[in-house]
């Protein structure tokens, strides 16, 4: 776990990034900021019911105004809005970037050709896909200028539009752990970047505590499953069951 020295200089360095590639501000939206810095007994407050079918419900509702969302350039082009699946109260909530081409055309994370990896990772795990959950930082297909044909990184901007949707997704799935999946995954949850320095390395959010690995396309440039990339998010899961008290399946 970083000491908050650490996380201060990463903050610092990041803005400092930011700064030198143009940016004269940070767009923080009021209800994310009023989410980190409440106390604990307030963030769990009252329009979190614990009924799980109040928070099925939620979960529902959410899905829908991010279907309505126009925040950002991204809800002019998208053909369908990806929300995320999976259960509440899973083990793990796995977050990745974004969707990409064929998350767009149906709707779901993760069915494209990363996706694949994702599902060997998650059965080697002995999970199914509908016992954990699956979201991303931003909802709708980034493309290179907006023109749907080559996938890129979602913007600052376009991440601050939307990292709210994920926030409010996050308090009402209550997953045990968090799994979160390359550099753009941990920017919009935590501000900063270095997948490569900061994987395997516990960090937390809201109270949870949130595991940084490797993306799954990174994995595809480097052996898919078989490659060592793998074996190194191998490892970062090992941690995930330590954290859990689980054990790895035998046949792992
Ligand atoms: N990559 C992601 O980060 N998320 C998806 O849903 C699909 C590909």
């Amino acid at each position: 776990m970083p000491s908050k020295r650490e996380i201060i200089d990463d903050v610092a360095k990041y803005l400092r990034h930011m700064q030198n590639n143009g940016s004269d501000g940070v767009a923080i939206d009021p209800a994310i900021f009023d989410a980190q810095t409440a106390k604990p007994e307030q963030r769990r407050g009252k329009s979190e019911p614990t009924a799980s079918a109040d928070r099925a419900a939620n979960l529902r509702e959410i899905a829908g105004r991010i279907d309505q969302c126009r925040d950002c350039p991204l809800g002019e082009t998208r053909n369908k809005t990806v929300p995320g699946t999976g259960c509440l109260d899973p083990d793990i909530m796995f977050i990745g970037e974004g969707p990409g081409r064929d998350e767009d055309l149906q709707g779901l994370p993760f069915v494209g050709r990363s996706g694949k990896i994702l599902d060997r990772l998650i059965k080697r795990m002995g999970y199914s896909r509908d016992q954990v959950f699956i979201g991303n930082i931003v909802k709708c297909r980034a493309t290179e200028d907006y023109q749907m044909k080559k996938d890129r990184a979602p913007s600052t901007e376009e991440m601050g539009a939307c990292i709210h949707y994920l926030v409010e997704q996050i308090s009402q799935v209550r997953p045990k752990v968090i799994v979160t999946l390359g550099n753009t995954a941990l920017e919009g949850l935590f501000g900063f970047r270095g997948i490569t320095k900061r994987r395997g390395k516990w960090l937390e959010y809201e109270g949870i505590p949130a595991m940084p690995t490797y993306h799954p396309s990174f994995l595809l440039r480097g052996g898919g499953d078989q490659g060592k990339r793998f074996w190194e998010v191998w490892e970062d899961m090992l941690m995930v069951f330590d954290q859990l008290g689980k054990q790895p399946p035998e046949s792992s």
